[in-house]
């Protein structure tokens, strides 16, 4: 299974990023990373300008969510299409963020489904909050999630693992946490599935947890945004 260093830069950056595939590939050539796929998901108004420079570099484009419809009245957002027409190969949906702000389980499996049908990757985002894991419930919420949010075909799905705790505070959940967590949602999703590890993962940390078990790979926020280190979290996987 190939490893997927994906880094998702939220709502961070400008025009002038659009150039940041190419960096990469200067600090980590596309013939050293065969094993490996890296994946930015830029702020959708860079995901066209970014695409070109990324397939020069050997680099995926991924939008941070979709709409469920393929076009329609729908001020502001955008569809699954759209980001294909633009270049983009994958599309997070159901990250922790997006959750807060009102999407369901729902939500997310007619937009991983809406970015199948258009031809996207969906990465599917699963995670508890702090006070489910420290009463115990982390698994119970998180297979509730993931058999609500996944669509009905699995084929061609990634999931990440993010615990919510773990975002941008700096705490990372331990390696035997995930390595249970990844161990049970890999029985939910089966052998094809990547499941990738999101929460504060940086240079420091990326190979401990990249070498865990049923982790095929990282999502990554603050630390992406820097090329410097993005290629040495992909280092790690290599
Ligand atoms: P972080 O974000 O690496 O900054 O913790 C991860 C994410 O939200 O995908």
């Amino acid at each position: 299974m190939r490893t997927l260093i994906a880094a998702n830069w939220k709502m961070h950056g400008d025009m002038s990023w659009a150039t940041k595939p190419t960096d990469f590939d200067a600090l980590l050539p596309a013939k050293d990373r065969l094993s490996i796929d890296i994946l930015i998901c830029p702020p959708l108004p860079f995901v066209a300008a970014l695409s070109g420079n990324a397939k020069a570099a050997n680099v995926f484009v991924g939008g941070q969510n979709c709409h469920a419809q393929i076009s329609g009245a729908h001020t502001g957002e955008v569809s699954a299409k759209m980001l294909v027409s633009a270049g983009a190969d994958y599309v997070i949906v159901g990250h922790s963020e997006r959750r807060a702000a009102g999407e369901t389980d729902a939500d997310v499996r007619l937009k991983a489904a809406a970015a199948q049908n258009a031809g996207l990757v969906p990465i599917i985002c699963v995670g508890e909050a702090l006070e489910v894991r420290e009463t115990g419930g982390a698994e119970e919420h998180v297979g509730a999630q993931l058999s609500a949010s996944m669509p009905e075909d699995t084929q061609n799905i990634v999931v990440a693992y993010e615990p919510i705790w773990a975002i941008g505070t700096g705490k990372v959940a331990s390696v035997s946490d995930i390595s249970d967590m990844h161990a049970f949602i890999r029985a939910a999703v089966g052998p094809n599935v990547r499941i990738l590890y999101g929460g504060s993962v940086k240079p420091v940390n990326a190979k401990d947890i990249l070498n865990t078990e049923n982790v095929n790979g990282a999502l990554i926020g603050g630390a992406s945004l820097e090329m410097e280190s993005l290629a040495e979290i992909s280092k790690a996987a290599l």
